[in-house]
């Protein structure tokens, strides 16, 4: 590793959207004992980045610190390893999901635990890799842990709605619901229509939320993505009433075993991470925009 000065890109405060961007030199990290240095080659975003930077985790103390070069969600090689790391070496090539709190994704290098990175197979491309994980795992979990589904095929088939399908997560839970035979609804915007039933059959747009509660079958799980106080109330007045349906909210947690198993899949060629768009890093903030805008249909990459 000669180099320790890298391109960066940070802000310094809450708010500023994409203009509170700012590109930057800054000194490349020091892995610590379990971690490794990635040489960045794909980063992509999740809303939860931006939404930091609007504020909405302050009261967690979300950034941990000023300035705060955002992202999470990076596919690169092992150029640095700590002292204590075992399951990788140099020249790996490797998926990560950066620490939440501190960041360090919009840059060349970056920090990664051990415990958070998988190797990437070289069928599977960076930016596919960045792509999965927030998102696909947020959609794994969801269904595999609150929903109870199978995702092997090997439990009962169950009905499945997908909201917003066309985006980072719904992409990716079409795709795993399929996988494990499920009956797949989901809806999406009317442009997204073709785009969506090419990953399930069924597709429809424009389904307000009221009409989803009284046509829910009696032990229904809804996960909610985006708990706000009077989603997270429901969730509560459900349980203390015995509610069979459930409202259930949900934050996703990251591990190695996750990263594995979808790295796994893509692989295999049983999922796809689809590609909205790609930015160099000397254009984050155009990304940025396109992430906040909220209409990508997959997942938005960025390229040192
Ligand atoms: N709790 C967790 O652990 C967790 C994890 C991951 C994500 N999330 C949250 O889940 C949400 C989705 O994440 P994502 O990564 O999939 O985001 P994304 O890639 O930006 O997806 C946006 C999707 O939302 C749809 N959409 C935008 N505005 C809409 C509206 N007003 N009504 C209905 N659909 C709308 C878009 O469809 P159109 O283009 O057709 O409008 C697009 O399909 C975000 O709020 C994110 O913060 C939570």
């Amino acid at each position: 590793m000669a180099r320790n000065v890298m391109h960066a890109v940070q802000y310094d405060a809450y708010g500023g959207g994409a203009a509170g961007l700012k590109h930057v030199e800054v000194g490349v990290p020091n892995p610590k004992a379990n971690e490794v240095l990635v040489k960045v080659e794909a980063i992509s975003i999740n809303p939860v980045d931006w939404k930091i930077q609007k504020g909405v985790l302050r009261p967690l103390f979300f950034p941990g610190n000023f300035p705060h070069i955002p992202c999470t969600d990076i596919a690169g090689e092992i150029v640095q390893i700590g002292s204590q790391v075992k399951d990788f070496k140099l020249g790996d090539q490797v998926v990560s999901k950066l620490s939440t709190r501190y960041g360090g994704g919009f840059a060349e290098f970056a920090v990664a635990s051990e415990s958070l990175t998988a190797v990437r197979p070289s069928e599977v491309s960076a930016a596919e890799a960045a792509a999965l994980p927030i998102a696909a795992l947020t959609a794994r979990d969801a269904l595999a842990q609150i929903a109870g589904v199978k995702l092997d095929g090997t439990g009962q088939p169950k009905n499945i709605l997908v909201t917003a399908a066309s985006g980072g997560v719904g992409h990716y839970a079409v795709q795993l619901a399929k996988l494990g035979n499920n009956h797949v609804t989901a809806t999406c915007g009317a442009r997204n229509i073709d785009f969506v039933k090419s990953l399930v059959i069924n597709c429809t747009t424009g389904i307000p939320w009221s009409t989803f509660d009284p046509n829910l079958t009696e032990k229904a799980v809804v996960v909610d993505l985006t708990p706000n106080p009077t989603s997270l109330m429901t969730s509560a007045l459900k349980k203390l009433t015995f509610s069979k349906k459930r409202l259930v909210p949900f934050f996703v947690d990251v591990k190695r075993e996750g990263l594995e198993y979808l790295v796994q899949l893509l692989k295999d060629g049983k999922l796809k991470s689809v590609i909205d768009s790609k930015f160099p890093l000397s254009k984050a903030e155009d990304a940025w925009a396109k992430s906040i805008d909220g209409h990508a249909t997959g997942k938005i990459i960025v390229e040192p």
